[in-house]
């Protein structure tokens, strides 16, 4: 499993956080910036992990910014990126489990380490549950069309 991250400034304390998590774990990732709270735009951080993720390259991206919001918008007008910006671990499993989501998106300025090294365990240790939840991912991708 390889992840891509991304953030933007107000998420870039965040992404160290959790990248310090994954290396910890030695789980593969590569970091697409940025690399420092110099102020950045969310739309454009969320480009090179999202094509990671949709060339397949990485199997999930982790964003960050601010809110989780801003990020999480961008990477969902990506065509294959299912975004969930979530600040509580039972939807972060829950987005693998009914959404396949491929990207997590937290805020910098809402959760702290201690959450988000959660939000990205629960994450990453759920399946997909297919089943009803496919025909409701397949409308979804329907909709980029
Ligand atoms: C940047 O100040 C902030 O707007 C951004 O990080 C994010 O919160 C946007 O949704």
């Amino acid at each position: 499993m390889k992840i891509a991250l991304g953030c933007d400034h107000g998420g870039y304390l965040l992404k160290e956080e959790v990248k310090n998590y994954l290396s910890q774990k030695g789980i593969l990732f590569e970091d697409f910036g940025c690399h420092s709270t110099e102020s950045c735009d969310y739309p454009d951080m969320a480009e090179a992990p999202c094509a990671a993720v949709i060339s397949g390259s990485c199997d999930f991206a982790l964003l960050f910014c601010g809110t989780g919001i801003g990020i999480s918008i961008a990477a969902n007008k990506h065509k294959g990126i299912r975004a969930a910006c979530c600040s509580d671990c039972f939807s972060a499993r829950a987005t693998r489990l009914h959404n396949n989501a491929n990207v997590l998106c937290m805020g910098g300025r809402v959760v702290g380490p201690g959450l988000a090294i959660q939000m990205v365990e629960e994450f990453l240790a759920a399946d997909f549950e297919g089943g009803r939840h496919q025909r409701r991912v397949d409308k979804l991708t329907a909709l980029e069309q």
